[in-house]
């Protein structure tokens, strides 16, 4: 059945239009987003779509493909819807608090960014659906105060402590480019990436990890970043300059603290660092980078496991330019810039060591930088 078919089997009527918001992989620059600092995420083709039109009760009317239950709900708080649809009623009630008159709405949604594995589809979700309402409603919210509000969605609503990355990724991504955003003043660049045009490709490898201890271990760290810039005198760790760090470190008396800090310092330069060789079309060289960040993120972020490792550990002996994991951590997606000729081989070396290590087998896709959030022409 198709979304069209779908919406109108639930709510007996045609959608007024059809909303796409992508996924995302995360290039460059993990957990900087919350420390103030730099992300390069680009989008992925894979999105959430939402068929949408207008409800006569004043109430907002919620079913997917991927949940049988179907979510209703009126005016909303925090705490009244739970589940998948809080990301919804989370969306609808974060644009209300901002003073927006938010249209009663039927949505019909269907995706296929793979859930619980680092590709953002919880901001998929949230972006779709405040791209739909804002435009069903006509609402005056230009699109980079946009993300800050999918934001609030999720961390008063949803309750999960995120950063803004993925929602910004989700909303304002560029087909063929990387967004570099800074994450303190949200200024963008976009910066051509065209990996196809020079032979190379990111592979995408699903790590098929459980998720373990998510939620938990990712508000571990953004506390334990938080008392380090408290300690530092600094008002997040994007003030701590890559030069500064030993001396930073030396004030920091917890060793785990230190290790923290040690990674968002170098994670942001990573990232500086990355943008500058691309700007110079110089994509071969980013490899050492990545490999640089995943290190950062195993030994002193400590987000990654076994299986993630194994992967980058794989990509890399299989001639892999660089590999890291992307995402929050604690199993997800592990990218890899390879050869584009070499991403068969690279996906079979990883498969074959998760077999040797009896591994839930991984899934690989080749990712292109697709497009951002939008309304979609025509019928779905
Ligand atoms: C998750 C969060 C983001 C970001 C990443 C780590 O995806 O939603 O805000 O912190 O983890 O970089």
């Amino acid at each position: 059945m198709s979304l069209s078919e779908i919406f109108k089997d639930a709510y007996g009527a045609e959608p007024t239009g059809f909303w796409a918001a992508p996924g995302r992989v995360n290039l460059i620059g993990e957990h900087t987003d919350y420390n103030d600092g730099f992300v390069l995420p680009f989008a992925l083709p894979q999105r959430t779509v939402a068929a949408a039109g207008p409800s006569e009760d004043g109430r907002w009317h919620v079913c997917s493909t991927l949940i049988p239950e179907p979510v209703s709900f009126g005016t909303t708080s925090p705490g009244d819807v739970t589940g998948w649809g809080a990301y919804v009623a989370g969306v609808v009630w974060a644009l209300q608090d901002a003073g927006f008159e938010v249209p009663p709405a039927r949505i019909a949604l269907d995706s296929d960014v793979p859930l619980g594995s680092g590709l953002s589809s919880s901001a998929a979700l949230e972006s779709a659906v405040l791209t739909a309402l804002v435009d069903l409603g006509g609402l005056d919210l230009p699109v980079e105060k946009r993300p800050a509000l999918a934001q609030r969605a999720e961390n008063v609503y949803v309750g999960a402590p995120t950063g803004i990355m993925d929602q910004s990724a989700s909303i304002r991504c560029l087909e063929g480019r990387a967004l570099f955003l800074d994450c303190r003043t949200y200024e963008v660049e976009q910066i051509p990436f065209d990996l196809a045009a020079e032979g190379l490709a990111i592979l995408v490898i699903n790590s098929n990890a459980p998720h373990q201890h998510v939620d938990g271990e990712y508000g571990a760290r953004r506390k334990a970043c938080e008392e380090a810039a408290a300690a530092l005198g600094v008002r997040a760790l994007r003030d701590v300059d890559v030069a500064d760090l030993p001396e930073a470190l030396a004030k920091l008396g917890d060793d785990v603290l230190r290790r923290r800090t040690r990674h968002i310092v170098t994670e942001n330069q990573r990232v500086l660092d990355t943008v500058a060789l691309l700007r110079e079309g110089r994509t071969r060289e980013i490899g050492p980078l990545l490999t640089a960040s995943h290190v950062s993120m195993r030994d002193d972020f400590e987000i990654t496991v076994a299986q993630v490792d194994v992967a980058v550990e794989t990509a890399l002996e299989s001639g892999a330019y660089g590999a890291r994991m992307t995402g929050g951590g604690f199993g997800g997606c592990v990218l890899a810039l390879i050869d584009a000729d070499r991403a068969y081989a690279t996906a079979a070396a990883v498969a074959a060591a998760y077999e040797k290590k009896g591994f839930t087998a991984p899934d690989s896709f080749v990712a292109v930088a697709g497009p951002g959030a939008a309304r979609m022409p025509g019928n779905q």
